[in-house]
């Protein structure tokens, strides 16, 4: 971790790598800067057929911060950096994430989101025009110079035009690809639709190191008791444990007969707890033959 140190920026901004605590602000954040019925911004025109309800939006953040905190582990995500701004009251008003180790996708520019990519960057409209965009994306930058690559990626909607003219501005240029993203059925609710075109970006970066990196392998994703221990970090089996109850593909082969353990086990418990215990005839239908075995014999 090269860049570990927090980057003091101008205007009593600080941009860091994100912690398990920001988890809540950073969800709140993005859902509402991604979300389809956002209103009072004319920079940017997404259009609401449906307002959605204070619920839906409550699941939504929840959903979002699962989302991002799987990219926390070091191990699901694991050539991946998680950026925030903070203002001088250490509020968070800023949030972006690059992520470069999927080995299809990896400097690929036929891939459909070709990697390293840099995406969920928003900034809080307390905090716009303030240079905090500029500065997570510098970070961002600089983070995939230092894993080699010498080019980035960054998906943007056509009509999102403010974003478009941010990024010229700092030098990328539009590729000549009919990108499209797709969505899980939640996300499309709060985004909007998927049909709206999405313009692809690129960007040369300076490269810090001789040669790229190559892609990660699966054994290099495998994880086990032994990569924790390596780790030498309380948050470590934290990680595993989310690993393993989510039955992560991160996880060495042996250990993904955990949850089928763990369901069994639940299934047994809620056997002997429900049935049994509310139908005590049950049992009291067993003891003459609990009884009678030992006269058996
Ligand atoms: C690049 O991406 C395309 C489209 O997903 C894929 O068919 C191809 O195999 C990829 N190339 C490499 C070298 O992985």
């Amino acid at each position: 971790m090269l860049l570990l140190i927090p980057l003091i920026v101008p205007h009593g901004l600080t941009v860091r790598l994100a912690e398990r605590r920001d988890l809540l602000p950073i969800a709140r954040l993005v859902e509402t800067s991604f979300a389809v019925n956002r209103r009072n911004l004319e920079s940017i025109n997404y259009i609401s057929s449906r307002p959605r309800g204070w619920l839906e939006e409550q699941i939504t953040t929840v959903r979002v911060g699962l989302d991002i905190e799987r990219r926390l582990t070091p191990w699901d995500w694991a050539r991946h950096a998680q950026f925030v701004a903070e203002d001088g009251t250490g509020s968070i008003v800023g949030f972006c994430e690059v992520w470069g180790e999927d080995a299809e996708s990896l400097r690929n520019e036929s891939a459909v989101t070709p990697q390293p990519v840099l995406f969920n960057l928003c900034v809080a409209d307390s905090a716009r025009r303030r240079g905090v965009a500029q500065a997570l994306m510098r970070d961002c930058e600089e983070r995939c110079s230092v894993w080699g690559d010498a080019q980035m990626y960054l998906k943007v909607r056509q009509d999102n035009e403010a974003a478009g003219k941010l990024y010229e501005a700092r030098g990328w240029s539009h590729l000549d690809v009919d990108a499209r993203v797709v969505l899980s059925s939640w996300q499309e609710r709060w985004k909007g639709s998927t049909a709206y075109p999405i313009n692809l970006m690129s960007k040369p970066l300076p490269q810090e190191l001789a040669a790229p990196r190559p892609a990660k392998t699966f054994d290099e994703f495998a994880v086990n008791i032994d990569t924790v221990r390596e780790y030498n970090d309380p948050d470590a089996l934290i990680w595993f444990a989310l690993l393993v109850v989510r039955n992560s593909k991160a996880l060495s082969p042996s250990y993904r007969v955990v949850p089928t353990v763990l369901a069994l086990v639940t299934w047994a418990a809620f056997y002997l707890v429900i049935k049994v215990a509310s139908h005590p005839e049950m049992m009291m239908g067993f003891q003459p033959v609990v009884a009678a075995a030992p006269a058996a014999l």
